[in-house]
């Protein structure tokens, strides 16, 4: 029987963060408000001369080869931090990755659950033209006001992958669990550049669609709590998802306690706490700080995926990790990118969120700041100029 799900996959970040120690000295907070309360240590801050396209380019240059290259008939870029009303952001990446020009590129736009759709329609395009391959892209920078309640929830980060027919690391099942409903709870008009929240009342909704994504689920699929080794979360903070676990544990008769929760979560949100809130890349940011740290051999086991974009939609839905999925990791390279960054003091978080790109199609040559493969050199006459670093 085919199968359809990820071949390959791999995320980046920018190559600098701050503590958010430093963050609590400064705004006069417990520290532990943050490491403790929001559960996250510390926040992915992009460089000048990055944006979604430099890092959606730099994690989907590890799995993009020879061989998947040419197969390569859809480029789809989920983010909710595009750089153009008109042109979609993966457009830049057919040059930059030297992918085929017969092939479709899109952006798609729903908050952070714009990657789940994005898996969704590129595995219904396979089922289509199963020797085709799709690339997936989902890339943010999470950004909100100095000295706000959500400031310490920034981050950055994408997330690539190569979706095809029989995979080699995860193959996804097809019952998911859907909700969509029209409310205010995280929003950007087009005229900001910061998003506007509603802290509490977006956590609650996270969690009432978690409830009814996964009723919904359950009902079609009949998969059990149980039946899954882990379940992976968008991660706008750890403390959420460890909360959206208890919830699941508790739907399904289990009561857990916050440290049971916090020990079954803890290799799935490592490298969430260490980034920030990636927005759309952060679901399978978790999916992959799992595959990276967990001890046991997952193979033949099923994870659960839940998508949360504000606004709201959600959808809860499983993969089964495939027998040689260990083979498809690049643990040593996301450890080092993580391991190897720079660390801020608040000053130079400030002057980075200060740092402003012309409006006017005046002329900037950017500094090198970032040590990805590919970066933004500048930008002329209202274009965005990217090269290799
Ligand atoms: N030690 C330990 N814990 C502490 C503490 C201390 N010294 N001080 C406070 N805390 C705890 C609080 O008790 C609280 O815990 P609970 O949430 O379990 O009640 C937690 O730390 C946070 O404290 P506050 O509620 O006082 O924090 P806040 O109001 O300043 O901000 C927030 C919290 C509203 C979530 C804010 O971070 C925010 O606006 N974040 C952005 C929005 C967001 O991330 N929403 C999530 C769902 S929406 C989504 O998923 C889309 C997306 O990506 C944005």
């Amino acid at each position: 029987m085919t199968t359809f799900g990820i071949d390959a996959m791999s995320f980046f970040t920018s190559n600098a963060y701050l503590d958010l120690a430093t963050m609590a000295k400064v705004r006069n907070t417990d520290v532990n408000k943050y490491y403790v309360g929001i559960g996250q240590r510390l926040m992915g801050v992009p460089s000048v001369d990055e944006d979604i396209v430099t890092m959606a380019a730099n994690a989907a240059d590890k799995i993009i080869n020879d061989q998947n290259r040419s197969q390569i008939k859809t480029i789809i870029f989920a983010t909710e931090s595009g750089v153009d009303q008109s042109k979609a952001a993966a457009v830049y990446l057919q040059t930059l990755l030297q992918l085929p020009n017969n092939c479709r590129a899109i952006e798609l736009k729903q908050a952070c659950y714009a990657s789940t759709a994005g898996l969704h329609m590129g595995l219904g395009l396979l089922h289509r033209h199963p020797e085709q391959k799709v690339l997936l892209v989902a890339s943010d920078i999470a950004r909100y006001g100095l000295n706000t309640p959500a400031e310490p929830t920034q981050g950055c980060g994408a997330v690539a992958m190569v979706l095809s027919a029989n995979p080699h690391l995860l193959s996804l099942e097809n019952d998911t669990g859907c909700y969509t409903q029209d409310v205010m709870d995280f929003w950007r008009p087009n005229y900001s550049e910061e998003a506007f929240v509603e802290g509490k009342f977006s956590s609650k909704m996270y969690l009432a669609l978690l409830e009814h994504t996964w009723r919904d689920y359950h009902e079609k699929s009949k998969q059990q709590f149980e039946d899954h080794a882990h379940f992976c979360f968008h991660t706008p903070v750890s403390r959420l998802a460890e909360k959206g676990y208890a919830l699941l544990a508790r739907l399904n008769n289990n009561t857990l306690s916050d440290a049971e929760c916090h020990d079954k979560m803890q290799d799935v949100l490592r490298y969430g706490r260490q980034i920030g809130n990636s927005y759309t890349a952060s679901l399978f940011i978790s999916f992959m700080s799992l595959l990276d740290h967990a001890k046991e051999d997952l193979a033949g086991k099923r994870i659960g995926f839940y998508g949360y974009g504000s606004g709201c939609v959600a959808e809860l839905y499983s993969g089964v990790l495939m027998k040689d999925y260990k083979k498809q990791l690049h643990t040593e390279q996301h450890q080092a990118l993580i391991n190897n960054r720079n660390n801020l003091s608040y000053e130079q978080y400030e002057t980075r969120y200060n740092y402003k790109l012309p409006t006017n199609g005046g002329k900037i040559v950017l500094p090198k700041q970032q040590t990805g493969k590919f970066r933004l050199a500048g930008i002329a006459n209202h274009k965005r100029q990217y090269e290799l670093a």
